[in-house]
């Protein structure tokens, strides 16, 4: 038995000597995913039916902020999180305001701040992807749905997470595992903001819009970490605020806003274009969605659509605003419902959003699925295959 234990353990010493040989040169080098892992990026599928899904279809009701509806749609993204996604940290931020429409009384606004971070990080030394939705629907008119604004946008970052957690455990595990040998300490999370009041009660005014973005950008850049962190506040940790709006209807049109973040616009352009080369989106439309790849520096005006990433950005943080331009034409009235969604451009969204998150965290080499059951074999294919 010794004998044996010990010729393993020396076989697996030699593994892990090429391991961190391929994984150094390799696994943690930014780039784009493969072909392949493009192709196992899952679609959301049923979870997108608007009146059966899991994702979607719990979202599809009135949800004003501090109504019965709300609190069901918080119940919604903590249930699936605490069931379906256990490892991923489920934080509140709870305010109150007043809105001109509600007189005295104090309404609730609730952030919901969902995350995972790499096991072995301090808190003030990781920089987090931060993926963005409003949850709250319009006051007026009553019996207003939101499926673009934004039931949909949630349901697609649920689909998100869902889609890149089990290549996040497997790559943090080999890094924790290897890590010390190769010598890396990046310290890269993510996570997801469902926030509350966006919308405004009576007019769009500074004070009557982003209850729950302006009071979560306030907290987050007034909190600072212990002083011999690498980031100075939680505000600060943001890598990059990426907030997707208004998706679910046909035909989108979304310009790239900001220079600061053109490039990840043009990477999240460059993950539309192959996908569909690769005949892996449902939609062909005669403009791709993301159609402003070649932008030029002076063409960018300094103009940008009221949202939640506003109280964020003019404190310094880099935005992604994935908004199209038109708004959807059902935009703030009674037809912006589960109805006149277009599924397969969701859908799109979906696959588009979560290769580009899985790029993010470079996930590349850990998204596949093991085409052969025999796990070390397959390891052993792997490793031939890449010499
Ligand atoms: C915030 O609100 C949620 C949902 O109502 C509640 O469960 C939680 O305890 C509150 N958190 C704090 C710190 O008050």
């Amino acid at each position: 038995m010794g004998y044996i234990k010990e010729s393993f353990r020396w076989a697996r010493v030699g593994t892990i000597a090429l391991l961190v040989f391929l994984l150094s040169a390799h696994v943690f080098a930014y780039e784009e995913l493969s072909d392949d892992a493009l192709r196992y990026i899952p679609s959301g599928g049923s979870d997108f039916d608007i009146k059966t899904g899991s994702l979607l279809s719990p979202i599809l009701i009135p949800r004003v902020p501090g109504t019965p509806g709300s609190i069901a749609v918080q119940h919604h993204f903590v249930d699936f999180f605490s069931r379906q996604l256990p490892e991923w940290s489920i934080e509140w931020h709870n305010t109150t305001a007043k809105t001109p429409a509600t007189g005295d009384t104090d309404i609730p606004f609730k952030n919901l701040i969902i995350g995972r971070d790499p096991p072995w990080v301090r808190p003030g030394d990781v920089s987090r992807l931060t993926l963005v939705a409003h949850y709250d629907s319009l006051y007026r008119p009553e019996g207003f749905i939101g499926a673009t604004d934004s039931a949909a946008p949630c349901a697609v970052l649920m689909h998100v997470a869902r889609s890149i957690d089990e290549a996040l455990t497997k790559k943090w595990e080999t890094m924790e595992e290897l890590g010390d040998a190769l010598g890396i300490d990046e310290e890269k999370g993510v996570q997801i903001l469902f926030l509350d009041g966006e919308e405004a009660w009576v007019s769009w005014t500074d004070a009557d819009s982003l209850y729950g973005a302006r009071a979560l950008a306030e907290s987050w850049d007034s909190e600072p970490y212990a002083s011999e962190s690498e980031y100075r506040t939680r505000l600060d940790s943001i890598s990059l605020f990426l907030l997707i709006d208004l998706l679910g209807a046909a035909d989108p049109h979304v310009p790239s806003y900001f220079p600061s973040t053109h490039w990840a616009y043009q990477g999240m352009s460059k993950i539309e274009e192959r996908m569909r080369k690769l005949g892996l989106l449902k939609t062909n439309p005669k403009n791709p969605f993301l159609p402003e790849s070649d932008k030029k520096e002076s063409q960018f005006t300094r103009a940008y659509i009221g949202d939640d990433h506003v109280p964020f950005m003019v404190r310094g943080v880099d935005v992604l605003h994935i908004i199209p331009s038109p708004f959807p034409p059902t935009w703030h009235t009674m037809d912006d419902d589960g109805e006149h969604l277009d599924i397969d451009s969701l859908d799109d969204w979906a696959k588009i959003i979560t290769a580009f998150a899985a790029e993010w965290m470079e996930l590349g080499d850990f998204i596949r699925k093991p085409p052969v059951e025999d796990k070390k074999k397959q390891a052993s294919i792997r490793l031939r295959s890449e010499l």
